[in-house]
């Protein structure tokens, strides 16, 4: 039977992006269209969008408790319908890092449900993703929303449990008018907050997070961020799964890719020599990249801290910011070390450069959801070196990449080390590459859990 899906997320690729959250939002919907089904996507219309998007404008709609009237605009791409919402808080095209930033997306969540009916959609499935939208299920359950939404069965995806969006109770019941009943510790309160993605947790039918493991590692002490008591609950009630992330493979494609242009060991060697090249790197050493952002989560001063020993043997190229005293420090050493380049910001032709050239793909997480440049990084015959977590562990074999147990310099050391003793025979390394770049990353099987996931939940 085919279903109306609707999506709902801050962020969304070409259109918005921070992270992979955007990445995810790019990609599933479509697959799920080319699966048969009906699939809206609606997400905020921030001051400026990407991928040169211009939606026609398509209807105004009033949203009760809110002042003024918030625009839709819409446009259809690869099969999927993409809705805009423009309101007030979202003139910039910065997606977060606003004091206000709970009270922006409580309020964009409160306009969901009348943009959705606005525009006389009935889909069957909301399917919201990580903290930014964790009130839709409270709200579609505990306020008065279109009919439309009365039989709607929610899924919530935790893409990152670290980001949960707490804000005071008597704003957000101000705000949303949720009743104040729900402000205790097995409904929306957080050590004395309501907590947007506990919301989420407690009020949607399903749960679901991007890998098998990180869904296990989220209901302990040392992964679940303080809600892990939740989490255990809702896995003994058989509502929480893990289900792995795959990757866009025309957008991630070494033979169609600009920056690769390649299918084998031979055409990896070529793209490898033109970049070390141009990033003035030694043609005799490997390189070993990292692109990320800068957050705890991603070990950057675990890299930071291993740099001088990796620099013994290695090159290193690092892309990326977000924390400031990381791209300082590492602006300093780039200027003084020999085999070390750093770009400072966000730059997807540099990034696919990287991941076409580079011998290996370093990922010191601390903790990793799903992760999709491991993923990106093998299909280019990029080898991962990362640490034995979340979606890392499920995602990279020891046959082909390398693992290491604690998110330490040494423990990352001690990988980089065998890493470097497989490169040195070019025979051991070819055959990972090979085996790497014949994995299959696409988002089919995975769209297919969602759906069934979707189908069980409508029986
Ligand atoms: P997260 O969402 O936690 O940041 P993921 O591995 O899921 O991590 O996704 C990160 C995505 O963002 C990947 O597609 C990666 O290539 C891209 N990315 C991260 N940092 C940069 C950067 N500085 N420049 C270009 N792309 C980046
Ligand atoms: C989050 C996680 C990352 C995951 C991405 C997409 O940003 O940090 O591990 O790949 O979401 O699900």
């Amino acid at each position: 039977m085919p279903l109306h899906v609707l999506h709902v997320s801050s962020e969304v690729y070409p259109f918005s992006k921070t992270g992979g959250l955007a990445d995810v939002l790019g990609a599933l919907p479509l697959e799920q269209a080319r699966l048969g089904h009906t699939v809206t996507v609606i997400s905020p219309w921030y001051g400026e969008l990407g991928g040169g998007a211009e939606p026609h404008r398509v209807a105004i709609v009033s949203v009760p408790g809110m002042f003024g009237e918030v625009e839709i605009g819409r446009l259809y791409q690869n099969g999927v319908t993409y809705l805009f919402v423009r309101m007030a808080g979202f003139e910039s095209k910065q997606l977060y890092g606003f004091k206000n930033d709970v009270e922006r997306f409580i309020f964009f969540a409160k306009a969901v449900p009348f943009a959705i009916a606005a525009m006389g959609l009935q889909p069957q499935i909301l399917h919201a993703h990580d903290w930014a939208t964790g009130l839709l299920p409270a709200l579609i359950k505990f306020t008065p929303v279109p009919t439309t939404f009365q039989r709607v069965k929610m899924v919530y995806s935790i893409h990152n449990l670290q980001y949960q969006g707490r804000w005071n109770p008597w704003d957000v019941l101000s705000w949303t008018g949720l009743p104040s009943s729900l402000v205790h510790s097995e409904g929306l309160e957080f050590f004395g907050d309501v907590n947007m993605m506990k919301a989420g947790i407690v009020y949607a039918d399903a749960v679901t997070t991007v890998s098998p493991t990180y869904a296990q590692e989220i209901t302990t002490l040392a992964y679940g961020e303080k809600l892990e008591g939740v989490l255990k609950r809702v896995q003994r009630d058989g509502r929480l799964h893990g289900i792995i992330n795959g990757i866009d493979l025309e957008r991630w494609d070494p033979v169609t890719d600009a920056q690769a242009g390649f299918s084998d060991w031979q055409g990896k060697q070529a793209a490898r020599a033109r970049m070390q090249i141009e990033l003035e790197l030694d043609l005799q050493r490997p390189t070993v990249a990292l692109v990320t952002r800068f957050a705890q989560q991603k070990g950057i001063d675990i890299a930071i801290e291993a740099l001088g020993d990796l620099l013994e043997r290695w090159n290193v190229v690092i892309l990326g910011d977000g924390d400031l005293f990381s791209e300082k420090v590492l602006g300093l050493i780039s200027r003084y070390a020999p085999h070390f380049a750093f770009y400072k910001g966000y730059n997807e032709d540099l990034a696919h450069q990287v991941y076409a050239g580079a011998d290996a793909f370093l990922m010191p997480s601390r903790f990793e959801p799903c992760g999709l440049s491991q993923m990106i990084s093998m299909r280019y015959g990029t080898l991962p070196i990362a640490r034995d977590t979340g979606g890392l562990h499920d995602t990279i074999s020891p046959e082909i990449g390398f693992l290491f147990p604690e998110a330490s310099a040494p423990s990352l050391l001690e990988a980089t080390d065998a890493a470097f003793d497989v490169w040195q025979d070019p025979t051991a390394w070819s055959k990972r590459v090979h085996a790497a770049m014949a994995l299959d990353w696409s988002w089919e099987s995975s769209a297919n859990k969602y759906l069934e996931l979707y189908q069980r939940l409508l029986a």
